[in-house]
Formats: structure tokens, C-alpha cells, sequence
């Protein structure tokens, strides 16, 4: 270093790459438009400041996703399959993209995969799910399960979930990525656990994606890790943005805010929502719900006014 040289890593390089041009594969179709291919919103719907960048391709993609831990874990019995689909109906209308899951789900990938082949496969959905066990042979056994579950041909992303086993997984993931069964590779963790070890893997390792949890108390992530991975060329993706709801019922005991109000918002679900997606370093974040109501709600967000830094401090304050 001192003699003038840029060092980068391969995600700098790309994403300087993609301020002249597109790599090869990346749909043209993304561009940051009101009205972007993969995963838009009907014109006009999703505003251009919610499409967020993956920075290792360049693809864009919708910064309010869906989650399904609890949620999508029902028998596949009738009602719950019919509520599930006008769930996920409801989610790709308003312009929905990334769904995430994982063997750890119970029921979830074989709901999600009754409620996609229901809806015929909607050509925005973004299949992300992880390989969770400590069983370096079990990997690919689950892989093949999780892609039967889904119905789909090729998965979008895959983690490791929760670190566990990574580096038997890890190289794996790398191949499916190399030979075109995976379009990208993942990491996650949550509950603000193990995050020493992320840190090190993110320093460390190639990966395209990383999950931990980011909502408007735990924030302990947005010290370091957030803009860590931003600055190493990794997608963020922020997991429990209502804590599991649990905050979402401890502040509806109090009135909305009138910086709620002013900013769009009619509910704390949004307000709360409206924070985590306008982090400028949060790629996506994938709340869950079982409920079509719920769904359109937290989909409205993206038809907002993206808040400044200067407005995120402020919604600070107010809680
Ligand atoms: N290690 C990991 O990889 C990891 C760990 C944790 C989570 N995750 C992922 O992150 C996702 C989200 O985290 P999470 O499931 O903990 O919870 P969350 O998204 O923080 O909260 C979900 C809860 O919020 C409620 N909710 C959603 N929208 C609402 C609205 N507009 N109004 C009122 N209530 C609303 C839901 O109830 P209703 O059904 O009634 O709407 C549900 O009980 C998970 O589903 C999973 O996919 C990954």
C-alpha cells in the first residue's frame, strides 16, 4: 500500500463494473425504475428508492420481502393452504419478491411450494432458504428436499443456516453457485447471536448474502456488521423486524406518533417496517405474517417517502 495502488475485492470490482455496465446473466430487466421487471409493483407502486441493489450482481429487488418461520409452518390441510396462497397473493400483487424459509420451518417450504404452484409460479418470486444441519452429507439430501418442496428448478439463494456447519456448507453452496443451481450464496444468524463469528466470516469468506436480526430496538448490528458487509460487497437481509411481533404489541399500546402520521404511516407495524427498510445499508427485510391484511399493510410501505438519516434519528426519539 503508499504507492497509489486500489485494492478491491471481487464485489468492489463488480460493483464498480456495474456503474459502466451489466454483468453477464443479471436481467436488464431490473434497472431502478418505477416500473422494474423482476419483482415490481404495478407502475407506479413501489417507489424506485425501495428497489434496492444486490451488490454482487446488480439485480434490484424489492426491500419489503416475507418471511416464514411460524407463520407458513401449517398442515397443508385446506383452510390454512387457502389463507396461506391469498397471503402470498396479495405479496406478489403489491410487488413482492423474496421469500425466505428453511428445513428448520416445520411445514413452511411444502406450504410455500402448495401456494407457488397454486399461483403458477409468479415470474418475480425469489426463492431463499438454507441448509441447516451439522451433517456434512445431509447438505446436498436437503437441498434436493428444499428444491421438491418449493416446486422450483433452481433456487434463488442459499444460506447456511445460523453458521451451522459453515464450513462444510459453505464450499458447497460455492459450487451450486459455480454450476447454475444456485444464483447466490448466504449466511445467516438472528437474535443477535454468534456475531464475533460473522464478523470474521464476512472479513473472510465469499459470500453474496448475509441475514441477522435489525429492528428499531435491536440495533446492535447497525454498529458494525451492517456497514461491514455493505463495504465487502454483501447483501444484507434483516430478519425479525417486529421482533416476532413482539413490538409490534408492546407500542400499539401507545398512539401513533405524529411523525408516523406525517410520514404515511397508519399503523406501528409500518412505522416499524418504514425504519428497517430505510436503512441505506438493508437490503431487504422480510417480516412475516399469516395474515392478507397484514400483508397489504406492510407492502404499503414501499409506496412511501424513503425517510433521511436525519428523519431515522428523528423516528428514534419517538419510541
Ligand atoms: N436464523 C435465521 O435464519 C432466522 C431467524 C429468525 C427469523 N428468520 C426469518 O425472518 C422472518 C421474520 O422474523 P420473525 O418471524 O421472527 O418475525 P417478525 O416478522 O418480526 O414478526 C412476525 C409477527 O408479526 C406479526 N405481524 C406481521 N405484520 C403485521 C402487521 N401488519 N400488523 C400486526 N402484526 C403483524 C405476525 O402476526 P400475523 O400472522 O398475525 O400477521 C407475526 O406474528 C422469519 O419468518 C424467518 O423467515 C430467520
Amino acid at each position: 500500500m503508499g504507492n497509489g495502488e486500489i485494492h478491491m475485492n471481487r464485489r468492489q470490482f463488480n460493483k464498480l463494473l456495474l456503474g459502466t455496465t451489466l454483468l453477464p446473466g443479471v436481467p436488464q430487466a431490473n434497472a431502478l425504475t418505477d416500473n422494474a421487471g423482476a419483482g415490481a409493483a404495478p407502475a407506479g407502486q413501489i417507489k424506485s428508492s425501495f428497489l434496492k441493489q444486490i451488490p454482487v450482481s446488480g439485480e434490484s429487488i424489492p426491500a419489503v420481502g416475507m418471511g416464514t418461520w411460524i407463520t407458513f409452518d401449517v398442515p397443508p390441510h385446506t383452510k390454512p393452504l387457502n389463507q396461506r396462497t391469498e397471503v402470498l397473493k396479495k405479496f406478489f400483487a403489491t410487488g413482492g419478491s423474496m421469500l425466505d424459509s428453511s428445513p428448520m420451518y416445520g411445514y413452511a417450504e411444502q406450504i410455500l411450494g402448495h401456494c407457488l404452484t397454486r399461483l403458477d409460479h409468479p415470474g418475480s418470486a425469489f426463492s431463499a432458504s438454507k441448509i441447516w444441519t451439522p451433517v456434512e452429507s445431509q447438505g446436498p439430501l436437503q437441498m434436493q428436499t428444499t428444491e421438491n418442496l418449493w416446486t422450483v428448478k433452481q433456487m434463488d439463494l442459499m444460506y447456511v443456516h445460523n453458521l451451522v456447519n459453515w464450513k462444510a456448507h459453505l464450499p458447497r453452496l460455492r459450487e451450486w453457485k459455480a454450476s447454475g443451481r444456485i444464483r447466490y450464496t448466504g449466511i445467516s444468524t438472528s437474535h443477535g447471536r454468534r456475531h464475533a463469528k460473522l464478523e470474521e466470516l464476512i472479513k473472510r469468506e465469499d459470500f453474496d448474502f448475509v441475514q441477522l436480526t435489525y429492528n428499531m430496538i435491536d440495533r446492535e448490528t447497525e454498529k458494525y456488521l451492517i456497514p461491514m458487509a455493505a463495504d465487502h460487497g454483501i447483501a444484507v437481509v434483516a430478519n425479525r423486524p417486529f421482533k416476532r411481533g413482539n413490538l409490534i404489541d408492546q407500542f400499539s399500546k401507545r398512539p401513533l406518533p405524529s411523525l408516523a402520521k406525517e410520514l404515511g404511516c397508519s399503523t406501528w407495524a409500518q412505522y416499524l417496517l418504514l425504519f428497517v427498510v430505510s436503512h441505506p445499508q438493508i437490503t431487504v427485510a422480510i417480516p412475516a405474517t399469516s395474515r392478507p391484511d397484514h400483508m397489504d399493510e406492510n407492502m404499503a410501505v414501499m409506496q412511501m417517502e424513503i425517510p433521511d438519516t436525519a428523519t431515522r434519528n428523528a423516528m428514534l426519539k419517538t419510541i
